[in-house]
């Protein structure tokens, strides 16, 4: 039987390689879901989870499955049909909430920015004005651009305007600032694939108070088994005892668990200035060799760069050769930026300058 085994650093925009106690992690003995021992892991994740969000929301916890269903997950609770949303749409992810919630029966409001630039957040405010929406949503760190979306300034406007502040932070948590509570955010959802440094397959979610007394206005349930809040919680929240909903994904929450008490012992603060000088070295060196940055200072992503490439590169035959020859995996560019940019991540263990030379030793050869 044919398995991967070699090891391949992983530079694209995730996942990124998980360090070796969050595979030890992965590889422990079994217990059930219904085990205390299991309900000890899940409480100790929801704790830590309150940490590296930065919330005091109660409702913190992970979501069984990849980034995607904890969007889907938030938008199935909180949107019903004839809801408006308003959302910043600069890229896929932001696409991705607006199609999901027209699927849903929502009225969406697109406020569009162009591909490489952050949403502009006066009439991004503008539009929460004018429609009054359930939900204002903006992707904090959009994947498919490289950029890193200030948030200032929106909460108030969503509180005046009776909305929910929505925001997908799946690259930008425990990479960049993210602070739910001071921020204003009422839900939020990340992956953990990205900076949290474990493999795809959990959605951490964080619901305000606020949210949860809308969420209990519905006029009809939520119309989906898999992802019903209020059945979750029967299981995920130790008031009151816990019924089984599904089974837990037991070893991904021992791994969650084991990567984020690693952040928190690193603290957020170090290792947001970790990601910052990994990314500041990455396009300083890139530079030199005709890589110009997509987005301008002030507004890039820094767990996961995008950069033009130098003249006359064949960039599909270099990647390949980069996975294949050197096992360095780095991301093409997505829909209008597909063939003209690379997306280059470093994210968890693998923001560091090491990884930006390991990169840059193997791109000599092509360059
Ligand atoms: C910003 C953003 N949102 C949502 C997603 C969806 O996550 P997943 O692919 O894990 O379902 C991704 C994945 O790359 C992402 O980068």
């Amino acid at each position: 039987m044919q398995t991967a085994t070699t090891s391949k650093l992983l530079l694209g925009p995730g996942p990124c390689n998980a360090s070796p106690s969050v595979l030890e992690a992965l590889s422990r003995p079994l217990v059930g879901h219904m085990d205390p021992e299991f309900f000890d892991v899940m409480e100790s994740t929801k704790s830590l989870l309150r940490k590296v969000f930065q919330t005091e929301n109660k409702v913190t916890f992970p979501v069984s499955g990849t980034g995607s269903s904890g969007m889907e997950f938030l938008l199935v609770n909180f949107l019903e049909p004839g809801d408006t949303l308003v959302v910043g749409v600069n890229g896929v992810f932001g696409g991705r909430i607006a199609s999901l919630s027209e699927k849903l029966g929502a009225n969406v409001i697109r406020v569009e920015q162009e591909w490489g630039r952050a949403v502009d957040v006066e009439i991004f405010n503008q539009a929460i004005r004018e429609h009054r929406p359930k939900i204002a949503a903006l992707v904090n760190g959009e994947t498919s651009t490289g950029v890193y979306q200030n948030v200032d300034g929106i909460a108030a406007v969503c509180r005046e305007s009776d909305t929910l502040f929505f925001i997908d932070c799946v690259t930008s948590l425990a990479g960049m600032p993210v602070s739910i509570d001071e921020w204003g955010v009422d839900v939020a959802f990340s992956g953990t694939q990205k900076c949290l440094g474990v493999p795809p397959g959990l959605a951490p979610v964080t619901i305000s108070d606020r949210a949860l007394e809308v969420y209990r206005k519905r006029s009809r349930p939520t119309p989906s088994f898999y992802f019903d809040l209020d059945a979750i919680l029967a299981y995920v929240d130790g008031d009151g005892g816990r019924s089984y909903h599904h089974t837990a994904p037991i070893s991904m929450a021992f791994a969650l668990e084991t990567a984020l008490q690693e952040i928190v012992d690193e603290g957020l603060e170090a290792r947001w200035a970790r990601h910052a000088d990994a990314a500041a070295y990455l396009r300083e060196q890139l530079g030199a060799f005709g890589f110009a940055p997509v987005v301008p200072e002030g507004e890039r992503l820094n767990p996961l760069t995008t950069l033009h490439l130098p003249e006359g590169f064949d960039e599909a035959k270099v990647r390949g050769a980069l996975l294949k020859d050197h096992d360095i995996e780095v991301g093409a560019g997505l829909g209008p930026l597909a063939g003209k940019i690379w997306r280059i991540g470093l994210m968890a263990s693998n923001a560091s300058r090491d990884s930006v030379d390991t990169l840059i030793g193997a791109l000599k050869d092509y360059l």
